[in-house]
């Protein structure tokens, strides 16, 4: 009996991407709005979801407050009000592109999270574009 166990949180960023392997004109037709070299943001929200038995002992998967903690220490306080190409080590080779980020996190919480535990990654970089990322 696995029940999945969801938080949601927000982070507000700024990013560009851009490959530098390729041409700038290229980078623009391939990125857009979000090559621009002069930065911009997102809202993102981020939806750590944990899936796993419920402890006979306290009633819970996971406790809320332990999963809030891991989630603020791996992912808000390194992100929010960041610019995520100059001050977050993750993306100093890697494009930070809604995949990407939500790797990283995924990474980084797995590592804190038991074994018998699942994690799924949700992220919405705008309201309508959201991507999703579960280890595999
Ligand atoms: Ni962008």
């Amino acid at each position: 009996m696995k029940v999945k166990v969801s938080r949601k949180a927000h982070f507000n960023a700024a990013h560009r991407l851009h490959n530098p392997a390729l041409s700038d004109s290229e980078n623009e037709e391939l990125f857009g709005k979000c090559n621009n070299p002069n930065w911009h943001g997102h809202n993102y929200d981020v939806i750590a979801t944990v899936k796993g038995t419920i402890d006979p002992k306290t009633g819970y998967v996971i406790d809320m407050k332990v999963l809030k903690d891991i989630m603020n220490e791996e992912v808000i306080d390194r992100f929010d009000h960041r610019n995520l190409n100059l001050d977050v080590d993750d993306f100093q080779a890697m494009n930070p592109t809604a995949e990407n980020i939500a790797v990283v996190i995924w990474n980084r919480m797995r590592k804190r999270l038991n074994d018998n535990l699942e994690l799924s990654i949700i992220l919405y970089e705008t309201e309508r574009n959201f991507v999703e990322y579960s280890g595999e």
